[in-house]
């Protein structure tokens, strides 16, 4: 048995006004009322981020941000800190999704600083690492997320560590309907578990490392039976409260 609960979240990316964002998190906490034994966070965007943790306050369900700024408050336009999300109810926060990578400017260095001032705000940081097509096709895949979970954990005592989750999400499978083969999903997370163990030692072993990328009802039972898979980041099917329960339903 594996000592890690699993850990099913959702992240809305830019989706969903506040009333929407209500009606889903209602919608999820009927459908996953007495469920137990998992661990459920939705992460919305910043905007809704208050009114959903309302209405899952006194449930099991979490609220996460998807991106913080490294320092808490300052001449910052357009950037939210890790106390203001705190403060509108969230317990934990992306850091290093793939498409802050992609498209804004997201580094290992600034990644690491989040984490960093995650932990330090008490929000636990999920650290999303994954390869692209072309550095898979060119054998890198092993290099380029040991390289992310080591810069964007570099510093960090093994009981900070033990506060990170990771998210191992290859990019060719974020939100195009392909999703990694079970073998291949195992490989990385056996992978990225080992490089855990290297930074903290015992402390690796109660890290939870999610897959995500394409991950639905259909595909979920297999990627969360693995050994290393310890539960799953949906985004496209987190929106809608039946496939998110169906999915969460399948980590139990
Ligand atoms: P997807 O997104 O499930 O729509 O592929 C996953 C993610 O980007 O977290």
């Amino acid at each position: 048995m594996s000592p890690r609960r699993k850990f099913v979240a959702g992240n809305w990316k830019m989706h969903t006004t506040i009333a929407e964002g209500r009606e889903l998190a209602r919608a999820i906490r009927a459908q996953l009322e007495g469920v137990e034994g998992v661990r459920i966070a939705v992460i919305p965007p910043f905007t809704s981020v208050a009114a959903v943790a309302e209405v899952l306050r006194s449930s099991r369900i979490e609220v996460g941000g998807q991106d913080l700024h490294w320092e808490e408050k300052g001449a910052f336009t357009g950037e939210v800190s890790g106390p203001m999300l705190r403060d509108a109810g969230a317990s934990l926060v992306l850091v290093g999704h793939s498409e802050r990578r992609q498209y804004f400017g997201e580094t290992d260095e600034s990644a690491n600083r989040k984490v960093r001032a995650a932990l330090a705000t008490g929000l636990s940081p999920v650290l999303c690492v994954g390869e692209t097509l072309a550095e898979r096709d060119g054998g890198r895949t092993l290099e380029v997320v040991g390289r992310q979970v080591r810069e964007g954990l570099a510093g960090l005592t093994p009981d900070e560590l033990g506060r990170v989750c990771i998210a191992y999400e290859p990019v060719w499978a974020i939100g195009t309907g392909r999703t990694a083969a079970p073998e291949q999903a195992q490989e990385v997370h056996a992978a990225v578990r080992s490089i855990l163990r290297e930074l903290g030692g015992n402390v690796a072993d109660a890290i939870p490392i999610l897959y995500g990328g394409s991950v639905k009802p259909d595909n979920a039972p297999a990627l969360l039976a693995l050994p290393d898979v310890d539960g799953a980041l949906v985004g496209g099917a987190s929106l809608k409260a039946s496939s998110f329960s169906a999915i969460v339903r399948a980590a139990i």
